[in-house]
């Protein structure tokens, strides 16, 4: 029976690992699942495996939080001896988080194949951690499973093998397909009607105090527009607290879990953010989102989704509002192989894969 270990470590990948996790029971193999313990709050990771029905993990490596090096470092430590017992066939690893690229060093080495989840995509930016993170997963990776057609170009570019390269789609909808008709039932919950649903905590809009001032006095004149609701990542909070920084226009709740997330997303007006997976949900669900970053590694939202690219340009976030409130927002359609079905294709791709090694 073929063995499939599987490592997460944060919250955006426990919704990319769910579909898969499922589609591999079905096929009957064996499967480990390793947490990092990269994202350790109560709200950014266990509630995510309760509402996603993620099992329990077999591992939790605790490693926490620390510098880049240090946390890297410390995944690829305490990682190495569980992947040294366990002796899987194929070690699945996810998105762009240091865990990813942690434990794809790891399997590199000791010659275990691995397969990346969401593999091609490229910013060119490198002045984000995630790009580096996305650029040594790949290289070190034997399965590529992209989300779309942007990522085989970039991976060709790269001078990556056809036949390593296997579009997939796009794991995350799969979790959004199948709790969207849970999210509809949540109750409004006391949210306004009308909202700007807002998150926040890439490194370079909240890790300087001037970049987290300029973008937190938008949001203030956005809320004068209309009522903004902000989840706020345990980064975002710390540097808010740190630059003394506080505003009792916008309403500030904790980070939620994925279930009423969604809620909140399918309900809002508009989305602003600089995440990358809300770029792609909102682009599922039709919902304008206005993304206050610079490029993106999901060109794809911006071509066929709603997404639009502000970055720090004030008076273009300013007109792209007034255009969500005039009813003159982007309109886009969902990209082809975002069907709920990509945790199947991946278990088809590490199928052929394994049957040949
Ligand atoms: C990480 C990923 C980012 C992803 C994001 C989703 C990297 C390089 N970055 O960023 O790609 O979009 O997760 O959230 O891997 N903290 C807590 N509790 C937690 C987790 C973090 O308080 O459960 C605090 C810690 O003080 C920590 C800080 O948040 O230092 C940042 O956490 P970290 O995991 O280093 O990076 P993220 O900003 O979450």
């Amino acid at each position: 029976m073929k063995h499939v270990l599987h490592v997460v470590g944060a919250r955006p990948n426990f919704v990319k690992a769910a579909p898969v996790l499922l589609a591999v029971r079905e096929k009957g193999w064996r499967q480990t699942l390793v947490h990092t313990g990269q994202h350790y709050d109560r709200n950014m990771s266990d509630v995510f495996f309760t509402q996603l029905e993620i099992p329990q993990p077999d591992f939790n490596l605790g490693v926490g939080s620390g510098s880049h090096a240090s946390q890297t470092a410390e995944v690829m430590r305490r990682f190495e001896p569980v992947v040294l017992e366990q002796k899987p066939d194929i070690v699945l690893v996810y998105g762009d988080v240091n865990s990813t690229v942690a434990a794809a060093l790891v399997c590199s080495k000791l010659l275990i194949p691995v397969a990346h989840v969401e593999a091609g995509l490229r910013s060119f930016d490198r002045t984000m951690p995630e790009e580096i993170n996305r650029i040594v997963t790949d290289r070190l990776s034997d399965l590529l499973l992209t989300p779309s057609a942007d990522g085989d170009m970039n991976l060709q570019r790269e001078g990556v093998s056809p036949d390593k390269i296997h579009r997939v789609g796009n794991v995350m909808i799969d979790s959004l397909v199948r709790l969207l008709p849970l999210a509809r039932k949540c109750p409004k919950n006391g949210f306004p009607e009308k909202f700007a649903l807002v998150t926040l905590h890439r490194p370079s809009n909240v890790d300087s105090r001037e970049n987290l001032q300029r973008v937190m006095s938008s949001l203030v004149e956005v809320s004068e527009q209309l009522a903004v609701v902000f989840p706020v990542h345990p980064r975002t909070r710390q540097r808010l607290h740190e630059f003394g920084i506080g505003f009792d226009a916008l309403h500030f709740v904790d980070p939620m879990p994925y279930i009423d997330f969604l809620a909140l997303q399918s309900r809002s007006t508009v989305v602003i953010t600089d995440s990358g997976g809300i770029q792609e949900e909102t682009t599922y669900l039709g919902i304008p989102c206005l993304t206050l970053r610079n490029n993106t590694e999901r060109p794809i939202t911006v071509e066929m989704g709603t997404n639009v690219l502000v970055g720090e340009d004030k008076a273009r976030l300013d007109l792209e509002l007034e255009n969500v409130l005039s009813g003159r927002s982007k309109r886009g359609v969902v990209p082809p192989l975002w069907d709920g079905c990509t945790g199947t294709r991946i278990v088809d791709a590490l199928s052929d894969f394994l049957a040949g090694h």
